[in-house]
This record gives structure tokens, sequence and C-alpha cells, in this order.
């Protein structure tokens, strides 16, 4: 459990805004120092009376000629500094010592990491040792010149931390879960296909796997999982130089609340995957990602539920009784997740005893891939192209409306004519007929458009009718 946690991009930090986080139950507010660029994470407790401090504000003050950034508490303006020391309580005079009482409770190690994800150590800072953060050292190492990173991302799930684990860990659903949607398809898995163990050490909490692709000469998958977070699948793509990166980690939020962080990399990308980088924002890197996310959580939630119903035993058993393993490889990164946890899972928090509102309920689909819950609310990118779609609908209908009115006035005042008489309208009226009437069928279509673009900051079937058209 003391380990380090990815908690955030930093592209989805605010400057001078506090941002709340959540790891293993602990609240916690992550924000950016401006003076060294060092983010900060520290409890979301106010010593004063516990108001959470992530509803505060930040500023940056000068004392001394030195600036620093200082987080002040909303609710009566206690002020601390990127230590969670307190420097200030407005209704002390200044001369009375503040006591150390008046700290914010516990200040995390934090690290800033490949394309800006940014890592948190959840336990003694002290001990936090940057070895042990879960990436590809293969791809840490590369030059910048060689690597290329696109579709970072996270999504909120509502189930627990190992039955996430459990899924993103096993590369056998992909044809199925996400045909349509990903590159794998059910109709051509092969029957022996499987899984191997290249390697493991559960006691260290290490497995390498590898999957090998349809025609084992065109390359392999292998799959690192690393304790307690990371799930990485390097695939090398037959002789070529280039390799994939898929990498993952899946973080407890609380007891039936995960998030995932995603990241594609790419090693020594053929010209037209930069280009189509070049080319790709970052909110439609995202609709990519949760088109191909949409596929699990439905599912997952559902089979969550079952094993909390059967059994509220934390990491434990219901498992054993409730799943029959395929024979063959098929199964067996399944197998080893499990095992991790049957390992380790009595020393992290939820093993037992269980809280008593465990949900083992069924949530519907709808909700569970609500897209705005579960991604857009905290991303920025597509948090702005959500404001922007919507403004440009908005626009699109009026500006419908006002042509659609022209065109129609224009054919009024021509019925009035050709009643009066009159053999021809005049060209301004026959222009604004036909430019108004155009005007506004291009504009009804655009505001649909960016209506579609809305449905996937916020929710769309298309996975699903996708996954199921054949
Ligand atoms: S609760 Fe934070 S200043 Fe009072
Ligand atoms: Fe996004």
């Amino acid at each position: 459990m003391e380990q380090w946690y990815p908690v955030a991009w930093a592209k989805d930090v605010i400057d001078l805004k506090p941002l709340s986080i959540t790891l293993w139950d602990r609240h916690c507010v992550l924000f950016r120092d401006r003076s060294t660029g060092i983010y900060v994470v520290m409890d979301d407790i106010c010593p004063h009376r516990a108001a959470p401090l992530s509803e505060g504000r930040l500023y940056e003050r000068e004392t001394d000629g030195e600036k620093e950034t200082v987080l002040e508490c909303g609710y009566h303006g206690w002020r601390f500094n990127c230590d969670g020391r307190c420097v200030d309580i407005p209704v002390v005079p200044l001369e009375k010592r503040i006591p150390a009482a008046a700290d914010v409770g516990v200040v995390y190690a934090t690290h800033l990491s490949i394309n800006g994800l940014i890592f948190m150590w959840f336990g003694d800072r002290l001990k936090a040792d940057e070895s042990k953060i879960p990436l590809p050292k293969e791809l840490v190492q590369a030059d910048e010149s060689e690597r290329l990173f696109y579709r970072d991302s996270f999504r909120y799930f509502p189930i627990s931390f190992s039955t996430l684990h459990e899924n993103v860990a096993d590369p056998t659903h992909v044809s199925w879960a996400h045909h349509g949607t990903g590159r794998d398809n059910r109709k051509t898995v092969k029957r022996s296909g499987g899984v191997d163990i290249v390697h493991e050490n559960l006691t260290e909490g290490y497995v390498h796997a590898r999957k090998y692709n349809q025609d084992s000469s065109k390359g392999w998958s292998d799959i690192f999982f690393q304790t307690p977070t990371a799930v990485h699948y390097a695939i090398k793509l037959g002789d070529t130089k280039s390799k994939i990166f898929l990498l993952s980690w899946t973080v407890p939020i609380s007891w039936d609340k995960s998030k995932v962080f995603t990241l594609f990399s790419y090693l020594n990308p053929p010209k037209i995957v930069r280009l189509v980088k070049w080319f790709s924002p970052r909110w439609y890197e995202h609709t990519i990602t949760n088109l191909v996310l949409d596929g699990d959580p439905g599912m997952l939630q559902k089979q969550y539920a079952h094993l909390q119903a059967v059994e509220r035993d934390g990491y434990g058993s219901a498992w054993k009784k409730e799943y029959t393993l395929a024979s063959g490889k098929w199964d067996t990164s399944v197998m080893k997740v499990r095992q991790f946890f049957d390992m380790h899972g009595w020393s992290m928090p939820y093993a037992t005893p269980i809280p008593s509102d465990a949900r083992s309920e069924r949530i519907l689909t709808r909700v569970v891939n609500d897209r705005y819950e579960n991604h857009t609310r905290e991303c920025q990118a597509c948090t702005a192209a959500l404001h922007n779609f919507t403004r440009g609908r908005t626009a699109a209908l009026v500006g419908a409306g006002v042509s659609g009115a022209a065109a129609l006035f224009s054919g009024i005042v021509f019925a009035a004519l050709s009643i009066g008489g009159a053999a021809f309208a005049p060209l301004p009226l026959r222009l604004a007929g036909f430019g108004g009437t155009v005007l506004c069928i291009l504009l009804l279509r655009l505001a649909k458009m960016l209506h579609y673009f809305m449905t996937l900051m916020t929710y769309t079937d298309i996975a699903y009718d996708l996954n199921h058209a054949d």
C-alpha cells in the first residue's frame, strides 16, 4: 500500500486552483507551487475545524523578497505554505506564535513523471523511493525524439480496485468486450491462444506475461503487472523498430470506486503516426479512449455486484466460488491478479471488515457510462470542448432561426407580389429567399453535428452499437 500512485495529469491541474483528489478513501488537495513548479499534495482537512482545503483559494505572496504559494482555507482564512505549515491565522495578532498543531496533518512526496503524470507517494515521505515509480524503463530512458505520447486520459469506474485490476490485466476480453471499437476481433480469435508467464514474483507484486499475436511471426504483447497499480502492455510490431506501449494504472479511490489512468506511447513511431497526433486535439483522443472503455463498466459493475452479493469479504474468496476459469492459458493473468490479492489483500485497506454499505445492487449501464461524471468533469480539454460545442450549437440554432425567418419572410412577400400581378420578384428578395434557405439548412446540420460532439462528452450508445453490429 505504501507505494507511488498516479493522481492527475498536470494539464488537468489549473494554475492557482486547488484540486481535490482521493486515494484509499483519504482526501487530499493537489496544487502546483508557482515558485518552484513542484506539485504539492497534502491532507484536504483544515486543522482549524476540518473544512476541505480544496474549497479554498491559492495565491502568491511575497515575504522578504521571496515569492511563495499559499493555500487559504475557504472557511475562516487560515493560510498554509507548500510544506503544510500554518503561516497566518487572520484573527490572531501577527506577533503571536502559531503552534505546530495548526499545521496540515500530512504532506506527501510527489513526482512529475513522463508526459506530465503526477505521482504521489502514499506513505511516509522520507521513505519515498523514486526508483519504485511503476513505469517501463525502456520508455523512460528513451530519447525525447524517439518516443511519442498520446491519449493521456483517465476514467472513474464504480467498482472495486481488485475487480478493475482483473479486467485491465486480462488481454483476452478485448476481442469481445471491445469488438468493433478496438483492434481485436472476436471472429478471428485462435482457440489455442492465451497468455504465457515469462517471469513472476508475486511476493514483490511483479508479473511478466506474454501473449502472441494471431500470427506469432507478427510479434507479441508483453504484459507487465507491477504492484499495486500498473498494468503495462508492450506490443512488438513484427521486425520493425517500432514498439507500442499501452500503459494503465488502476488507482483505488474508495471501497467501490476506482480510477484508471491511461497513456499510449510509441517508440520510434512512423512519420504518419506523428502527423496524426499533431492533428488530434486532446478532447478528440479522449473520445476514442472513452469509446473503447465504454465496453467494460456496464459488465464489470454487475460482475462486482454479484461477487458482493455472494460474499462481502474484501479481496477474499467469492471469486473462487463463483468463477469457472477456462482451461489452458486463457485466464492465466486473471489467476495471477487474484493470487496477488490473496497474498497481499489482507494488508490493504478494505480487506476486513467490509463496510456495511458495500454495494451489491446492479447499476444501469446508462448510469455507469455517464461520461460527464466519469471523465469530462475533471478533464480540462473535454470541459473546454463541451463548453465550446454548447455555445457553437446555440449560435448555429440562432443563426438557423434568423436565416429561416428571412427565407420565410421573402417567400411571403414574393407570394404577395405574385397575387398583386408582379411577373418577377426583385433580385434581393430572391437572393434572400434562396440564401436564407440554404444557410438555414447548413446551420441546422452544423447544430446537429455539434450536438453529436456534445454527446461524446456526456453520454453515447455508439460503443454498444458498434460492438453488437455484426
Ligand atoms: S476550518 Fe479552515 S480556517 Fe476554519
Ligand atoms: Fe477528456
